[in-house]
């Protein structure tokens, strides 16, 4: 299932985050993720300028891509200039790209050179960035993702006070009967998911809390139960 708009945006999901897993094994980390039942793979794309590192990128997704036919990639794209690059990751084999409302391209612009790939689209928003800032988006978007974290390193400690602005933005989501998924990401775990998911939020990312898990597939089931 590579489509996002074939999940519900009232079922739960859980999408590991790579940038937590073995660099010197990605190909079996993507089968082992898999295998565990993770619903999506979430990739984080780092520029070195939007955010303060530099991850990994389009050849690494096309890579990444002859190992897996069937699962979602979502890629959370952290870079300052995200409509230039829309076609290039979709031509790597996303199938999803999330960009941030604070990247330098006017938000409707990359909105359009998303869709034009046929990836579905998501808008990120930082910490520091109202709920209501992404209102006159809602319904061109398929996602929202709030950031729990600052962007820009994997095992940071989760914001809880992110939580009012999850709930602000589902309940402006159901308000206008829209079809948005809601993802919350950074620092997500066992601990914080029942949170997460009584704010509004129906994607869970998990770096930490699931590549280094001592058992990946009882770390997605607690994200999820
Ligand atoms: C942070 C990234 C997150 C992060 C998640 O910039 O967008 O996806 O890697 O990792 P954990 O779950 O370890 O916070
Ligand atoms: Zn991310």
């Amino acid at each position: 299932m590579r489509d996002l708009k074939q999940l519900s945006n009232r079922s739960v999901y859980v999408s590991p985050s790579l940038l937590a897993a073995d660099f010197c094994r990605l190909g079996d980390e993507v089968k082992r993720i898999t295998d565990a039942g993770a619903d999506m793979l979430h990739l984080d794309v780092m520029d070195g300028v939007f955010v303060p590192n530099i991850s990994f990128g389009i050849p690494v997704i096309t890579s990444l891509r002859s190992a897996s036919d069937d699962l979602l990639f979502d890629t959370h794209l952290m870079i300052a200039h995200p409509a230039q690059y829309a076609a290039a990751f979709a031509k790597a084999g996303a199938d999803h790209l999330t960009f941030h409302l604070e990247s330098d391209d006017p938000v409707d612009d990359v909105i359009s050179a998303i869709r034009a790939t046929g990836c579905t689209v998501g808008i990120s928003l930082k910490p520091a960035t109202p709920a209501e800032a992404v209102f006159p988006y809602l319904d061109k978007v398929d996602m929202v993702l709030v950031m729990t974290v600052e962007p820009g390193f994997g095992g940071q400690k989760f914001m809880p006070d992110m939580m009012p602005k999850a709930r602000a933005i589902r309940d402006e989501i159901d308000r206008r009967g829209l079809a948005v998924h809601l993802q919350v990401d950074g620092g997500v775990q066992g601990g914080n998911a029942q949170l997460c998911r009584d704010s509004g939020c129906n994607i869970l990312v998990a770096g930490t809390s699931v590549f280094r898990a001592p058992d990946a597939a009882t770390a997605i089931s607690d994200l999820k139960n």
